[in-house]
């Protein structure tokens, strides 16, 4: 799943950064990454990432059949995006995984968010996720139009369902993408070439 990292990517203004999976060496990294975001950027993230315990817990519990975790690491060490696939194997939606993203403020608008949310999608279909979802804030603009250009569909609209940092209630969108039907058409091609093929015998 993970062999095809580390892999250099050239961004839309030149910059390359390399993404990997995330190590317990990245602690130090993971927390400045986080420190870089703003308030307003920081305000509508799920947990508090100013607290460095939750920033160790991520990097020294790394599990994969929970969280795969990757990061894009630039020329100078630095942390300037990460992105996660999370999976409850034990759960009632064990098909299902959610994806989360985020990047650099200095980085941005430069194609590293597609390509982060691209790469952890990838790692999702590897890993034959059936369902992939996004859960945003409904202010996030930006993020919205990254996963509905990815294809994913507006699946529900939970009113007043997140209290964000600033203690104000806000809407949040759940995006969704149909992985199975996917793994449908692909087992339809191979199924047709293997017919083919022994019609060619
Ligand atoms: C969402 C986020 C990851 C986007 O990262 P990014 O590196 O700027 O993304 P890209 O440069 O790849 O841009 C992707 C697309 O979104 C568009 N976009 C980026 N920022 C935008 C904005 N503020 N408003 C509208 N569109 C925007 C880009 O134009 C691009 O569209 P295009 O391919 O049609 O030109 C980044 O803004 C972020 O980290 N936000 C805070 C955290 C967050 O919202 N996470 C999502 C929750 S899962």
């Amino acid at each position: 799943m993970l062999r095809d990292y580390p892999k250099e990517v050239t961004l839309k203004d030149g910059r390359s950064v390399v993404i990997r999976p995330l190590t317990p060496e990245d602690e130090r990294a993971l927390r400045d990454f986080y420190a870089s975001l703003s308030p307003e950027d920081r305000r509508y993230l799920r947990h508090d990432v100013a607290d460095p315990g939750i920033i160790r817990e991520w990097t020294h519990n790394i599990n994969h059949e929970r969280v795969v975790p990757i990061v894009a690491e630039n020329p100078g060490g630095e942390i300037v995006a990460a992105a996660t696939l999370h999976r409850q194997p034990e759960s009632w939606s064990p098909h299902v995984a959610q994806i989360r993203l985020v990047t650099h403020p200095g980085y941005r608008r430069i194609g590293l968010g597609m390509q982060m949310a691209r790469e952890i999608f990838s790692i999702a279909v590897f890993l034959r996720v059936e369902k992939v979802v996004a859960e945003v804030v409904e202010d996030q603009t930006a993020a919205l139009h990254i996963f509905e250009k990815m294809g994913f569909e507006r699946e529900a609209l939970l009113k007043n369902h997140v209290i964000d940092r600033e203690h104000e209630k806000r809407n949040l969108v759940i995006l969704s993408a149909y992985l199975s039907s996917l793994w449908e058409q692909i087992t339809d091609m191979v199924m047709d070439s293997l017919r083919v093929s022994a019609g060619d015998y």
